[in-house]
């Protein structure tokens, strides 16, 4: 078990004090984090007291501390799961010599690019998040907003670490720019576009949190399996971290799906324009979020024939997520059907890899949808939700840009476009739910469009003070 030390300015467990370069390189970094938390974090909520948990050991049985805490003094530090004895490369042309402990220089830029793209996702989604605090529906999902983001804040560090730790003077630059790239910037976007998205309303963080959030544990569960031993080790803990992010998407929507419920029953009729005037989040536009969200996530995974992730999994770099599962870990001499627009092409297994990791990704995504349609369906109504075709409203790979409806039917041109808005949001399911968006801070109180959770957060009532203002 490696203990924290919370002494230092920088809290680590992989004995900063030991190396003087790279702790100054670091000490000189953290002010600029702070610069950056404070004009690109949650806006206006710098000093509150908020009840947040802080990692303070990598510990399965006990890795965090709960307690109240102003954000820009949060504790953000390096925290890597424990080293593995004798841990060999478990996929790949390589497979089963010993990990690295250092980069190889023939997968020094790959292996950069990797870092820093998953790097950068971390403080973009802070700042696609940072009004949402005006609107919050409570107390309790104002404080798991302000958890995500601390933590978001915490994962960049731990690419910031591997950069300054591994990659010289080039990784010190990266993680410059890291703070130099916004979220939306017309002139330094952030490199994904999902992380250029706004994020101004409850309801798409909540979608945000249940698919994109997801798209990072399989991302990171892939890169656990690296060979590049310290990112492996970094990974593994920032997926215990994780978890949370998707508990507040999956919950977050399941509450909102309740009290539509609750008002379908009071009003005794499933209209959606009556559900609207009630105050709640009809069933349709609860669709239409995640179809937006859903397609949004799934181009996250890439094209569905890269030679790229193939180059990737061959050298060792990164794996499929839960990689000890399958049967076969070289894939030199396998193939899969693949569905593309002209119709099924067997492509080298090697070059599916991204496909075979977006249908995985989907079938987690289920697991929250089915429990939803169990509450509709107890409720006593026909409506179901449903996940989107991952053919659907895709930009890159074989299906961008091709007329494909969320069941996955190829329309035409003119059917897809005058059909697109009963399949994402409009403008005007956006104007109304963001009119729904009124904030509530009385301790306990829910805003009327969303059901309270099952319970508080470390053992404390719902009604707990989660975030107290000055
Ligand atoms: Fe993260
Ligand atoms: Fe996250």
């Amino acid at each position: 078990m490696s203990g924290v030390n919370y002494s230092e300015k920088i809290p680590n467990n992989v004995n900063l004090v030991s190396d003087r370069t790279l702790q100054r390189a670091l000490e000189h970094w953290q002010p600029h984090f702070i610069e950056w938390w404070k004009g690109m974090g949650p806006s206006d909520f710098q000093s509150a007291d908020v009840y947040l948990r802080t990692a303070t050991s990598v510990d399965a049985q006990g890795w965090a501390t709960y307690g109240t805490v102003k954000m820009p003094e949060y504790r953000w530090g390096i925290f890597l799961a424990d080293q593995q004895a004798g841990r060999t490369i478990g996929f790949g042309d390589q497979m089963g010599q010993p990990v690295w402990q250092q980069v190889p220089g023939e997968y020094r830029s790959t292996l950069r690019r990797l870092i820093v793209t998953q790097g950068d996702t971390e403080p973009a989604s802070v700042e696609q998040q940072r009004l949402l605090g005006h609107t919050c529906p409570s107390l309790y999902d104002l404080r798991n907003l302000f958890q995500i983001n601390v933590e978001e804040g915490r994962h960049l560090w731990a690419m910031v670490y591997l950069l300054h730790a591994y990659f010289g003077r080039d990784g010190r630059e990266e993680a410059e720019e890291l703070l130099a790239r916004h979220s939306g910037d017309a002139d330094k976007p952030r490199i994904l576009t999902t992380f250029n998205e706004p994020i101004s309303d409850w309801l798409s963080l909540f979608c945000f949190t249940y698919f994109t959030d997801r798209d990072g544990k399989y991302q990171l569960k892939s890169l656990a399996e690296s060979a590049f031993d310290p990112l492996s080790r970094t990974c593994r803990f920032m997926l215990t971290e994780e978890a949370h992010h998707m508990f507040v998407g999956e919950t977050g929507l399941g509450r909102v799906t309740k009290r539509t419920l609750e008002v379908m029953k009071e009003i005794g009729s499933d209209d959606p324009a009556r559900v609207r005037a009630a105050g709640a989040v009809d069933l349709p536009t609860l669709q239409k979020y995640l179809n937006f969200w859903c397609s949004s996530s799934l181009d996250l995974f890439g094209s569905e024939i890269s030679s790229n992730s193939a180059a990737n999994f061959a050298n060792g770099l990164k794996g499929r997520p839960d990689e000890t599962q399958y049967d076969d870990h070289v894939l030199r001499s396998s193939t899969f059907k693949m569905g593309t627009p002209a119709g099924i092409e067997e492509v080298p297994m090697l070059n599916a890899l991204n496909e075979v990791m977006r249908e995985s990704y989907l079938k987690d995504c289920e697991i929250g949808l089915k429990r939803w349609n169990r509450q509709i369906e107890r409720a006593g109504f026909p409506f179901r939700l449903t996940l989107p075709s991952s053919r659907f409203r895709r930009t890159i790979g074989a299906w961008a840009g091709q007329p494909v409806d969320p069941a996955g039917k190829m329309r035409s041109k003119e059917e897809y476009e005058k059909n697109l808005y009963s399949w994402i949001p409009s403008e005007a399911d956006r104007a109304f739910v963001h009119s729904l968006m009124q904030k509530v801070v009385e301790p306990g109180k829910m805003a009327a469009w969303i059901a309270p959770p099952e319970r508080g957060i470390n053992n404390l009532a719902v009604e707990y003070e989660y975030v107290k203002f000055h």
